[in-house]
């Protein structure tokens, strides 16, 4: 690795597993320093010794990205101990699937809680941070089916469409502080949580209408957000960007 963060502090969200592991693993390798926030104190704890123990420097948190105190929190404790906070990744989100009739009242509150709510509850936390030394960059991760017609996914499509809205206006609103906000899109990507959500048919389905013949990994996000992170993409706020091998774009 090239060292493409060293010096800078950054914060990933629901980084026990998944994408954000991904997502955090890689910003270790390039030289951050970076918490790793989830639900559990024990998964978060695990995870951040994982990723430490190749010579990287990790910080674990651990609550539910839904309430503001848990961002808040962990992003004070970076300052305090750190001076900074240079990069933040909203990852998190409690996800259920199903068909409209099935929607329930909990269900619309903890997916909007932890996928939009978490989303404003960070920027609003961690741009006064950034700022202070300077600027930053958030990323937010909201994903291709907020752009798609998906059956059954008709709260997290709307979540994620959100964030994307937010995301253009929060860029525009902290551009002056040179905060960066910007938002990725991944397509289907093969984490823990996708295959309990994921029937094999559906995933087959996916397979078949992705241009680039595969799934994506969370390293194929983790290399955008990379790009994100650093001083590469230093002039783009406001923009997402789809990981997706082209599933979005095709008509096959
Ligand atoms: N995997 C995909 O195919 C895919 C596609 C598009 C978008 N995304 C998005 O990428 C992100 C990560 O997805 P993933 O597949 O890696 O998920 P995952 O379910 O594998 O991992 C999510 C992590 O977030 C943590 N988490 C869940 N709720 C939390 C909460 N309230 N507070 C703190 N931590 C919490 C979980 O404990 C887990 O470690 C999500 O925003 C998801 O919508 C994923």
């Amino acid at each position: 690795m090239s060292g493409q963060l060293e010096g800078k502090v950054a914060l990933v969200t629901g980084a026990a597993q998944g994408i954000g592991r991904a997502i955090a693993e890689r910003f270790a390798a390039e030289g951050a320093i970076v918490g790793m926030l989830d639900l559990k104190p024990e998964r978060a704890q695990a995870a951040a010794a994982e990723v430490a123990a190749g010579g990287a420097r990790t910080l674990a948190f651990a609550g539910n990205v839904a309430d503001r105190a848990t961002l808040a929190d962990a992003v004070a404790a970076l300052e305090a101990r750190h001076g900074r906070l240079d990069v933040l990744v909203s990852n998190a989100i409690w996800v259920r699937y199903g068909p409209l009739e099935g929607i329930t009242p909990d269900m619309l509150r903890r997916m909007t809680a932890t996928g939009f709510d978490s989303v404003v509850w960070g920027i609003q936390c961690a741009a006064p941070v950034m700022a202070r030394s300077g600027g930053g960059s958030i990323i937010n991760i909201a994903s291709a089916a907020a752009f798609l017609g998906m059956p059954n996914a008709m709260i997290y499509a709307g979540v994620k469409a959100g964030v994307l809205g937010l995301t253009r206006a929060a860029a525009v609103e902290l551009g002056p502080q040179r905060v960066r906000v910007n938002a990725i899109c991944p397509g289907s990507i093969q984490t823990e949580g996708v295959r309990i959500n994921l029937d094999a048919a559906t995933a087959a389905k996916r397979l078949a209408r992705t241009p680039l013949g595969r799934l994506g990994e969370a390293d194929d996000v983790a290399s955008a957000a990379l790009f994100l992170a650093g001083a590469q993409s230093s002039w783009m706020t406001g923009e997402s960007i789809l990981v997706d091998g082209g599933a979005t774009h095709a008509v096959l």
